[in-house]
C-alpha cells in the first residue's frame, strides 16, 4: 500500500481569502499547502477594478506569514459597468488571471453581480480576443427554479446559448456540482473547464438535511444527490485535464453559520489536501491526484506548475479533523469529510 506521496504543489483554483481579520486568519492555512490560489472577488464592496484588485493584493500579501512561497492569483469581479479598457489593461499588465462572473443574487456578496447577459457582452468579447479566462458560478437565480436544479438550467439557458455565441470565450464552470455539469464540460471542447471543491466530492444532500440540520455542510451550489456526488468523483479521479481542484474554501464564523439565516461556505483550505489523497486512494487512483491539484489547471490557466513538493503520508490512524481556528468575529469551523482520514500533509517544499 502507498504510505507516502510526493506531489508538485498544488494550486488551489478557486478560494475565498475575505478581507480584514479574516483574511488574516485564514491566509497562512491556504499558503501552508498551496503555491498559488485564485483570489475570488466578493469582498463588500467587489473587487471591480484593476485598482480594486491591486490594493487587494497587497492587502493579501500583508497578511501571507513570513518566508510563504504563496502567490495570490487575482480576479476582477464582472458587474454591468464593467470597463472593457479596464479589463485589459489589468489583463495585459499581468495583475488578473480571469474574471468572475456572478448571476447577481446567486451567492454571498453577488448583489452586484449580473442580471442580464446582454450587458456584459462587450466585455466577455474583449476577454475572448485577449484569451482571458471568465470563471463562472453556473447557478440561474430564478426562484421559480428549485435550487437542487439551477445549475442544469444555467447551462441551458446561460451558457451553452453564451459560448455558441462566444466559442473563443475560455470559460470555467466553478465547482461543478452535477452530472450535467460535468457532462457539459467534457464534451465542450479546448475552451471549457471545470473546478470541483473538495466538500462535494465527500458528501449529497443527505449530509445537510438527514437527521438534522447541519449548517456546516451549507453551500452554494448546495450539495445535490449522490448520484450527482459520484460524477464528480469519477471526474476528479479520471485524470481528464478538464477537471481540476478549486476548492471554494468559504470561512464564514460560527455565528455566520449557525443562525436562523445561514451563510453558504465551507472551510476546507486545512485538510483539503489530506482529504483528496483520502478519496483518490479509496477510488484507487492515487495516480491522478497530481494531476487534479497540481497539473491541470496549471494548464488551463497557462502557466507553468509550482517549483516546490508536497508530501502527503498515510499514518495507521485516523487523523482527526483540523481544530477551529479564531476569528475576530468568533470561531471558524474547519469541514468535516464524515469519513475517516488517514493521510496527512508532513512536508512542503
Ligand atoms: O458556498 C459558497 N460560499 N458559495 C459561493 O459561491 C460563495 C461562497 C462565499 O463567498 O461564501
Ligand atoms: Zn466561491
Amino acid at each position: 500500500m502507498t504510505t507516502t506521496l510526493t506531489l508538485k504543489r498544488p494550486d488551489d483554483w478557486h478560494l475565498h481569502l475575505r478581507d480584514g481579520g479574516m483574511l488574516s486568519a485564514v491566509a497562512p492555512d491556504s499558503a501552508a499547502h498551496f503555491g498559488r490560489g485564485l483570489i475570488m472577488p466578493n469582498l463588500v464592496p467587489p473587487v471591480v477594478t484593476g485598482a480594486d484588485a491591486t490594493a487587494y493584493r497587497n492587502r493579501i500579501m500583508d497578511a501571507l506569514p513570513n518566508g510563504h512561497a504563496f502567490t495570490p492569483m487575482m480576479t476582477l469581479y464582472l458587474t454591468e459597468t464593467t470597463d472593457p479598457a479596464d479589463v485589459a489593461a489589468a489583463a495585459h499588465g499581468g495583475l488578473i488571471t480571469a474574471l468572475k462572473l456572478y448571476p447577481a443574487g446567486a451567492t454571498t456578496n453577488s448583489q452586484s453581480g449580473v442580471r442580464n447577459i446582454e450587458a456584459v457582452l462587450p466585455v466577455l468579447e474583449v476577454m475572448a480576443e485577449i484569451g482571458l479566462p471568465l470563471c463562472v458560478h453556473g447557478e440561474v437565480t430564478d426562484s421559480s427554479v428549485d435550487i437542487f436544479d439551477r445549475e442544469a438550467v444555467f447551462i441551458e439557458r446561460v451558457l451553452a446559448p453564451l459560448r455558441q455565441r462566444l466559442p473563443q470565450l475560455r470559460v470555467i464552470m466553478e465547482h461543478v456540482t452535477t452530472a450535467d455539469g460535468i457532462d457539459y464540460v467534457r464534451g465542450g471542447g479546448d475552451n471549457i473547464a471545470a473546478t470541483l471543491t473538495t466538500h462535494h466530492l465527500f458528501i449529497n444532500r443527505n449530509h445537510i438535511l438527514a437527521g438534522g440540520i447541519r449548517p456546516h455542510y451549507y453551500c452554494l451550489p448546495v450539495a445535490k444527490r449522490e448520484t450527482h456526488r459520484l460524477a464528480l468523483v469519477a471526474a476528479a479521479v479520471s485524470g481528464d485535464p478538464s477537471f481540476f481542484l478549486g476548492t471554494d474554501s468559504a470561512p464564514h464564523p460560527d455565528p455566520a453559520k449557525l443562525s436562523p439565516c445561514g451563510c453558504a461556505g465551507i472551510y476546507t483550505a486545512p485538510n483539503t489536501m489530506a482529504c483528496l489523497a483520502q478519496v483518490f486512494e479509496q477510488e484507487n487512483a492515487l495516480d491522478q491526484l497530481e494531476g487534479f491539484t497540481s497539473l491541470h489547471g496549471a494548464a488551463f490557466y497557462g502557466v507553468a506548475p509550482n517549483a516546490g513538493t508536497i508530501t502527503l503520508t498515510r499514518g495507521d490512524d485516523p487523523v482527526p479533523v483540523p481544530p477551529s481556528r479564531s476569528t475576530e468575529e468568533g470561531d471558524l469551523t474547519v469541514f468535516d469529510p464524515d469519513v475517516p482520514i488517514y493521510w496527512c500533509v508532513t512536508a512542503v517544499n
